[in-house]
This record gives C-alpha cells, structure tokens and sequence, in this order.
C-alpha cells in the first residue's frame, strides 16, 4: 500500500501542476485578491512584471524590448511606457492613425490597446487579436512598465 502511494502521489502532484498551466502564475488566486468586478488599478495591485514578460511572447514575434534592439515588424517597445502614442521609435513608420490618435501610453491607454488595437486605433497596422484577459493585460503593463531607462 504505501508502495502504491509512493508512485500515486507524485503521479497526483504532476496532474495538478499540469493543470495549473505551465509556468503557473497563480492568476487566479490573484484574480481573487483584486476582489469583485476589479477595475485596472485593482488588477494592476496585483499584476505581476514577471507572469508579464512571459506573455510578452505573443508580443515578440512583431516586437523587440531590449534596449537598443531593432523594430521589427512593429516597433521596439523599450521605453514606452509614458511616452506619447507613436513617438518612441524615431525612425520606425507609424501609421497616420496612431500619430493622429493622440495619447500617451500610461496604464488605460495600454489597456485599451491590448484589448483590440483595431478597435481603438480604426487603421492601425497592428494585426493583433487582442489579449481577451484583464490580469493577463495587467501583467503585460506591469512588465512594459519595468522596461525603462533606469534614472
Ligand atoms: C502581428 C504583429 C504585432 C503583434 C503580435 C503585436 N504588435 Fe504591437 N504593434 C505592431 C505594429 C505594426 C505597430 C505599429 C502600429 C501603427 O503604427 O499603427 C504596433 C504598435 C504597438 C504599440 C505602440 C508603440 C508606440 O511607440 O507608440 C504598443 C504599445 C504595442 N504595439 C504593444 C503591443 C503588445 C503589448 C503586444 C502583445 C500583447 C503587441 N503589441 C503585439 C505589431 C504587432
């Protein structure tokens, strides 16, 4: 018997972390944390910079965040957070859209972005779906937040 529960348990333990995700982000015990229907500055209490720059990789097939790296298809977003909509990459063509757009890249702007840049921005050539998750977006802000010069 104890045999058996020397093999079921670690079987056990390896389901529950399959489940929980790779890279387990406990999103939603921090989910729950941020108390019913949370608005963005209750998500970004409990955001994190690190579950952000893993979910940066849907962001990385079109752009760069080290600094000084090329624009890629979109532009290199080091640095971009409080910076004006399309203004951050000197030499990258942004649409008219977005330099007309008018907004700097704080929290909301962000949020919003993510969520359907199409939507937000009608012309934009980000062709990005959109990141449907309000934690999952939070913790993408968080992460553009801490790729900044330091001061
Ligand atoms: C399929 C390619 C693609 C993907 C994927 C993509 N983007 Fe973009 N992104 C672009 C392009 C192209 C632009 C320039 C848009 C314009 O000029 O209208 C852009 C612009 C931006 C800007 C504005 C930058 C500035 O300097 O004003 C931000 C912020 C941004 N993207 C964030 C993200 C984030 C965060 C993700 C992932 C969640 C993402 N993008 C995914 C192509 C992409």
């Amino acid at each position: 018997m104890s045999v058996f529960k020397a093999i079921a348990a670690p079987a056990v333990m390896a389901v529950a972390l399959m489940l929980a995700g790779c890279g387990d982000d406990h999103h939603d015990d921090r989910l729950r944390q941020a108390g019913p229907h949370p608005a963005l500055a209750d998500l970004m209490k409990v955001a994190s910079a690190d579950a952000g720059a893993r979910k940066f990789r849907q962001c990385a097939a079109c752009h760069s965040i080290m600094e000084g790296a090329m624009d890629r298809g979109g532009p290199n977003l080091f640095g971009v957070f409080g910076t004006k909509f399309a203004t951050n990459r000197a030499r990258y063509s942004y649409t008219a859209a977005l330099a007309k757009a008018g907004g700097k890249w704080d929290e909301r702007a962000l949020d919003v972005w993510m969520t359907d840049p199409q939507a937000f921005v009608p012309g934009t050539t980000m062709q990005f779906r959109g990141v449907p998750d309000a934690l999952d977006r939070a913790d993408l802000i968080a992460y553009l937040r801490t790729q900044q010069p330091s001061r």
